[in-house]
Order: structure tokens, then C-alpha cells, then sequence
């Protein structure tokens, strides 16, 4: 598992340490901007190298991975986030899948037996993902911002392997969890190691910070996430804290649960872009950094709305130390570069102290 590491500031080669530093709750100069799937479709450059290639087989490539994680950085945003996906791990856990056009992710057998959860393989990220850990090394040489590294956090992972691909409602992820908890209990004991030792590895290898992405667990009640879900989220983040790189933890649909996944862990906080992010911030506690929180889909409309929404998420964090700008979730395909462009100028000009 390798010994405990310096903090990433003592040991990051990043010429812009803002987000670092504002995951810190240390003052900064202006508030540090970054976005979730800042790297993808929306973007030309994306496009082109895409021509041709899947997206797994550009995660498979460390070069090619690399210089995607890259390309944002025109934008001027102040952090990259490794260019891969959260069902990566799972391919070599024995779950095969692949992105089919227009649908999204398709997981060829989906689970539905305590058998196919018992055959499920707790794998070396090191091994099985180790041209996840080239791709970070490479960009450790020489990125200009933080690399943030990440993993999907098990119940979102877990609802991608019961159900098949993307759902609804997660009524066959329901059914396992609340009809048969011993088995739901060990698919989330696996995953949860598989992850605890993904997000490491990719610590190791010199990611700066990483950000546990439980993107569906808002679909959840307060009591079912703590009874089914929080035990296994803290003991990826009281692990993987203990690295003293920044964590951050994020879900979308939260507005209910901020409290129970800020008790699960989290240097930093990410809210999505329903809830008010001063009254988030009330409630996560003044101990906590957060990051969020403008609805992607203001960035669709003109560059002056997208200014407008930024301007509100400045005006709700209110300069207090500890804010990191973001989205409240990934960015859309069809977002103009552009309007994307205007915000980043426009968090670094409004937000300068
Ligand atoms: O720029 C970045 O943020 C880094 C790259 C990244 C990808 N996926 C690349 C990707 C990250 C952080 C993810 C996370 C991810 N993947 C999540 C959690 C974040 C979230 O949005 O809630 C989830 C749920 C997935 C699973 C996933 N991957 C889905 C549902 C899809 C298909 C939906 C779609 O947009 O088509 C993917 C495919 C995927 N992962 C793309 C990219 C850029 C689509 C682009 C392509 O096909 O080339």
C-alpha cells in the first residue's frame, strides 16, 4: 500500500498551486476555477483526436490520455483532471463493458447473482491500471496546474453493474440492497478496496488531489445512505486522507445528504448546482472546503448569462477561503468553448483580492 507521502504541496511541481490552496482553506489571490469534464466532446481538439479511436482505447494510451487531460488548459483553468473514466477498474474486476453510441456505458453481464459478486476480482491497480498510472506520471513532468486523479465511489459504480448501464430509478440496484443485504454488503466491501487502492495508486503516482465522484447517491434517502452506503465511503476517504492530498467528495442530487457524506469524509465538499451554495456551506461547516456549484446548462444560453450564474456562485461563497469554482456537474457536449472560456476569465477577474 506504500508508506504515507508528504503533503502534494511539498512535493507537487505545479507552478499554480491555487486549487491546492484553496482545498486547504488557505487564502488565495483569486478563486481557483476548474471543471468537471472540462476535458471531452465540447471541446474541437476532443473531436479530432477522437476521429477514429474509442474512448477506451484513448484511456489505454498514456500519451493520448495525457494530452487530453491537457487540452482545457487553454482555457486558463487553474487544475487538470486525469483524462479516464470511473468504470475503468472494472473491466479487470472481471466486469467487461463498453460505451455503445448514443447510450452510454453497457456492462455486458450485469450482476445478478451472489456468484457473479463472489467472482469479482479485488485487482492491483497497479498492474490492472497501469496505463492509468503512466498517463499520471507522464503529466506529473511537467503540468503547469494540479492533476487531479478519481474513482467512482461504490454505489455509483455498483449501480452501473447491476443495472446494466445508466437507470432511472435503480430499482434492480434497490432491490439488491434493500432484499439482499449480505450480498449488496460484500459487492460494496469490494469495491470499496478496489477503489481505496485505485485513488492510492494514483497518489502514488502523483496525482496532486483526487475527487471521489458518487455521482447517483443523491437518488438516495438520508437514512439508506448512511445504513448502505456511508460505512464504505468513509473507509475509502479515512484511508486515503491519511495521504494528506486534498479529497475531494461529490455527488449530484445531494441537497438531503450533505451532511451524512461530509461525516463520510472529504477535505472538500462538492455540491451540485441545486442547492444554494451558502446554505451548503452552512451546513457542510465552516471546517470544510467546497466546490461547486453553476448549473452546467447556464453555460448552453449566451456568455452573459454564463457570467451572471458565475457571478452568483462568487457572490454565495463570498470570498471566504475554501472555495473551489466548479460546475455542479460535468459539463455538456453541446457547452460552446467560448462561454466556457468567459467564465474562467471572469471568476479570475471578479474574484481577485
Ligand atoms: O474531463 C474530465 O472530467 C475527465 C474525464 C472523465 C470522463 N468520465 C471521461 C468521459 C471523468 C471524470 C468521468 C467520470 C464519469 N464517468 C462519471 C462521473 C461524473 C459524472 O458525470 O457524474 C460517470 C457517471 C461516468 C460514466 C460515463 N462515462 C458515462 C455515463 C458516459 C457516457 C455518457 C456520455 O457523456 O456519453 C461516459 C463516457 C465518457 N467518459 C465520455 C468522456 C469524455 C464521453 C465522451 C466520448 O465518448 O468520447
Amino acid at each position: 500500500m506504500g508508506g504515507e507521502r508528504a503533503p502534494a504541496l511539498l512535493r507537487s511541481n505545479a507552478v499554480n498551486d491555487l486549487f491546492l490552496r484553496a482545498c486547504r482553506r488557505e487564502p488565495v489571490e483569486r478563486t481557483p476555477v476548474w471543471f468537471m469534464r472540462q476535458a471531452g466532446r465540447y471541446m474541437p481538439e476532443y473531436r479530432k483526436l477522437r476521429e477514429g479511436r474509442t474512448l477506451l482505447e484513448i484511456c489505454a494510451a498514456p500519451e493520448l490520455a495525457a494530452e487530453v487531460t491537457r487540452q482545457p488548459l487553454r482555457l486558463g483553468v487553474d487544475a487538470a483532471i486525469l483524462f479516464a473514466d470511473i468504470l475503468l477498474p472494472l473491466a479487470p474486476m472481471g466486469a467487461s463493458f463498453e460505451f455503445a453510441k448514443g447510450e452510454g456505458p453497457v456492462i455486458h453481464e450485469p450482476i445478478a447473482s451472489r456468484g457473479q459478486i463472489d467472482r469479482l476480482r479485488v485487482i492491483d491497480p497497479d498492474e490492472s491500471l497501469a496505463h492509468v498510472m503512466a498517463a499520471v506520471r507522464m503529466l506529473k513532468r511537467d503540468l503547469p496546474v494540479p492533476l487531479i486523479g478519481f474513482a467512482g465511489a461504490p454505489f455509483t459504480l455498483a449501480s452501473y453493474l447491476v443495472e446494466g448501464g445508466k437507470s432511472a430509478n435503480f430499482a434492480k440496484t434497490k432491490k439488491l440492497m434493500f432484499g439482499a443485504p449480505d450480498d449488496w454488503r460484500a459487492l460494496m466491501e469490494k469495491l470499496a478496496e478496489v477503489v481505496r487502492r485505485y485513488l492510492r495508486a494514483q497518489i502514488a503516482a502523483g496525482a496532486d488531489a483526487v475527487q471521489l465522484f458518487d455521482s447517483w447517491v443523491g437518488d438516495l434517502s438520508p437514512a439508506d445512505y448512511v445504513e448502505y452506503v456511508q460505512p464504505h465511503v468513509r473507509g475509502i476517504l479515512s484511508d486515503v486522507q491519511k495521504t494528506g492530498v486534498p479529497v475531494i467528495h461529490f455527488g449530484v442530487g445531494t441537497a438531503t445528504l450533505l451532511e451524512a457524506m461530509r461525516d463520510a469524509g472529504g477535505t472538500v465538499i462538492g455540491v451540485d448546482f441545486c442547492t444554494p451554495l451558502g446554505e451548503a456551506w452552512r451546513r457542510v461547516g465552516a471546517d470544510r472546503a467546497v466546490q461547486g456549484n453553476m448549473d452546467p446548462c447556464a453555460l448552453l444560453a449566451t456568455r452573459e448569462v454564463a457570467v451572471k450564474h458565475a457571478q452568483r456562485v462568487l457572490d454565495a461563497a463570498g470570498g471566504r477561503p475554501g472555495h473551489v469554482f466548479n460546475l455542479g456537474h460535468g459539463i455538456l457536449p453541446e457547452t460552446p468553448v467560448d462561454h466556457v472560456r468567459a467564465v474562467v476569465e471572469h471568476v479570475r477577474e471578479a474574484s481577485a483580492r
